[in-house]
């Protein structure tokens, strides 16, 4: 059965791959990617890489890779449709065809919605309704009732039956409340009892209106945990929603800021920062960064001031980017978190600091310039070769251009020698970067024969090409046209790269991400691995336009006989001096 190609596409998109992959084996971030020891083959060095920006994976061992798919079909042992059906499952979503089953849970989602409605519902009157150590709590924080009918919060009395009393007269059993992530069981005698108890109550919201869970912090002076959090269940799941973004979402031009707390979000908004959202109980992640994606263009990181939110800053700056987002980060001095600091300073002053927020470079050269005592020649020189490399790893030269002019200019140092550093430094990195794809190229193709793609050895010139073109068009969707207008199926010259070519373009044409593609119903699992392997890393330029010129250029050259002389064995070189004579 072949399945919608609209379905598959929400179904990767739900099943974010490093969050699934990440269920079977532990992954370790490397720059953009995730690594890990494979799981297919034994290893003791992981080779085995997740590429988020293209939702693939690929083992430099063993040559596996595919999709998030590929990787259910190869890990649980299942056909395609059973693959698909197992990931819609942990995505809630009901397969197109079977109606019958997905009933049932869909009546319990519906219902445990429906619960979540009218708890809100009723803290919000717990709270807002006569004196209540909720609203005494409120006032102490400085929120008002602006803030909490905006966010819709509530009180949760410190009682152990309140919210199970009302559910119970509404119809719900106790086990739909204990599922729910509402009620939790006694260990000791088996009864059921409020999770929520004594606290200042936040609803999470979806970004269609549904109350799917709550965060919870104690408003009793020792109470702890300080904030509790409502389980995943089948309505929500822990990192997938982002606190606040419901209302930030609709305000303003494109930017938010994003900082850690409830309370943070709360007291922004309530000073006119209306685009305010946080991570809700867990560090940011990558999910989430893509939920933002969607909706911002600039994000403002506001994390706390001490080490934890550094360390969670720099995170953040490369899920965003990743996304494609533009990232400022705000600094504070004198507060903790945003909430302090409008406490401490006043509106004014914050957005000061807003206006004054860095970009990522500046950001990590300032950590860095905090971390050396500058008076120091060694550690001069240290912060110097650090600084470097941050600006190195930068994808503009004009970007490096501008940094390592005002830092030159910091340190009293020449333009030209820390420019000279800094593009010594970048070519050093390409120089590994390649020697890595090179080495994975020539492991991919074992003994010489490649059983994949046949052409490819006798054309290497042009199979390069055509890789390095298509990695290029799954880079920039936004190709497409030009590049079809340019050169057709017909131009290329190994088999097995057109058939990826021809798939890929007329696939992008009816959905433009790459990440939603999917292979495994059009090519086996070779070919889809070998796919990931071009995808994944082939080498691209900074230009990546100029580059794509070159490659359709040298395709089109090799298809029609004009080879550079040096790649012909004599007997090639004979024949084409004989075709060029009858021509002539
Ligand atoms: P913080 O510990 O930084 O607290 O937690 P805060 O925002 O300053 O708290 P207030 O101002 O005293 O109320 C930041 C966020 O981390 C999550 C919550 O989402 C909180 O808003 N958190 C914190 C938890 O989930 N559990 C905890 O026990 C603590
Ligand atoms: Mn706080």
């Amino acid at each position: 059965m072949a399945i919608d190609s609209a379905f598959i596409s929400e179904l990767k998109f739900r099943c974010p791959i490093d969050e699934v992959i990440g269920s079977y084996v532990t992954l370790k971030r490397a720059g953009s990617r995730y690594v890990a020891c494979c799981p297919f083959h034994s290893e003791k060095t992981p080779s085995f890489t997740v590429f988020c920006d293209t939702s693939s994976y690929y083992c430099f061992g063993c040559g596996s890779g595919g999709d998030v798919i590929t990787f259910i079909m190869n890990r649980e042992n299942l056909d395609y449709i059973d693959a698909v059906r197992l990931l819609a499952d942990r995505a809630g979503l009901s397969m197109p065809e079977d109606g019958g089953q997905s009933d049932k849970k869909r009546r319990s989602r519906e219902r445990m919605l429906e619960m979540h409605r009218l708890a809100a519902r009723h803290f919000y009157e717990n709270l807002t309704q006569g004196e209540n150590p909720g609203k005494k709590y409120l006032a102490s924080r400085g929120l008002t009732a602006a803030s909490v009918k905006r966010y819709g919060l509530g009180y949760a009395k410190d009682s152990f039956d309140d919210l199970k009393n009302l559910l119970l007269k509404s119809g719900y059993s106790l086990q739909e409340m204990e599922a729910a992530g509402l009620a939790a069981k006694s260990r000791k005698n088996g009864g059921y009892y409020d999770k929520f108890r004594g606290r200042l109550m936040f609803p999470v919201i979806d970004l269609r209106g549904n109350v799917v869970a709550f965060s919870g912090r104690t408003v009793l002076p020792d109470g702890t945990p300080k904030y509790m959090n409502s389980p995943d269940t089948d309505i929500y799941r822990k990192g997938n929603i982002v606190f606040g973004l419901n209302i930030a979402k609709s305000g303003g031009d494109g930017t938010l800021i994003l900082c850690e707390g409830n309370i943070d979000v709360v007291m922004m908004a309530q000073e006119g920062f209306k685009n305010a959202v946080a991570p809700l109980g867990t560090a940011f992640t990558e999910e989430q960064s893509r939920i933002i994606a969607r909706y911002a263009k600039t994000v403002i990181i506001a994390f706390d001031s001490d080490g934890a939110g550094q360390k969670a800053t720099s995170k953040a700056i490369d899920y965003l980017r990743m996304q494609g987002v533009t990232v400022r980060v705000l600094r504070m001095q004198g507060a903790k978190d945003p909430d302090e600091y409008i406490k401490t300073y006043g509106r004014d002053r914050f957005k000061l600091l807003i206006n004054d927020s860095k970009t990522p470079t500046e950001y990590r050269v300032d950590m860095l310039r905090e971390k050396y005592d500058l008076n120091d020649t060694a550690q001069k020189m240290e912060f110097i070769a650090e600084s470097s490399e941050v600006i190195a790893a930068l994808p503009s030269p004009v970007e490096r251009e501008i940094y390592a002019f005002s830092l030159a200019r910091e340190l009293g140092i020449s333009a030209e020698t820390l420019k000279a550093d800094i593009e010594r430094r970048r070519k050093k990195a390409a120089r590994s970067e390649r020697r890595r794809a090179e080495q994975a190229e020539s492991r991919a193709v074992t003994g010489g024969q490649d059983t994949v793609n046949r052409d490819r050895s006798k054309n290497l010139l042009a199979a390069r090409a055509e890789e390095t073109l298509i990695a290029l068009l799954c880079k920039n969707p936004d190709y497409l046209d030009y590049i079809t207008s340019q050169i057709s199926p017909d131009d290329f010259v190994t088999g097995f790269n057109r058939r990826v070519y021809e798939f890929i373009t007329e696939s992008l044409k009816s959905d433009s991400s790459v990440s939603t593609l999917s292979f495994d119903e059009s090519f086996d699992s070779g070919q889809t691995a070998r796919i990931m392997f071009m995808l994944n890393t082939t080498v691209l330029s900074d230009n990546m336009r100029a580059q794509t010129d070159d490659c359709i250029r040298t395709i089109k050259a090799q298809k029609n006989g004009k080879v550079d002389a040096a790649d012909l064995s004599s007997e090639q070189l004979a024949a084409l001096i004989q075709k060029g004579d009858k021509k002539g």
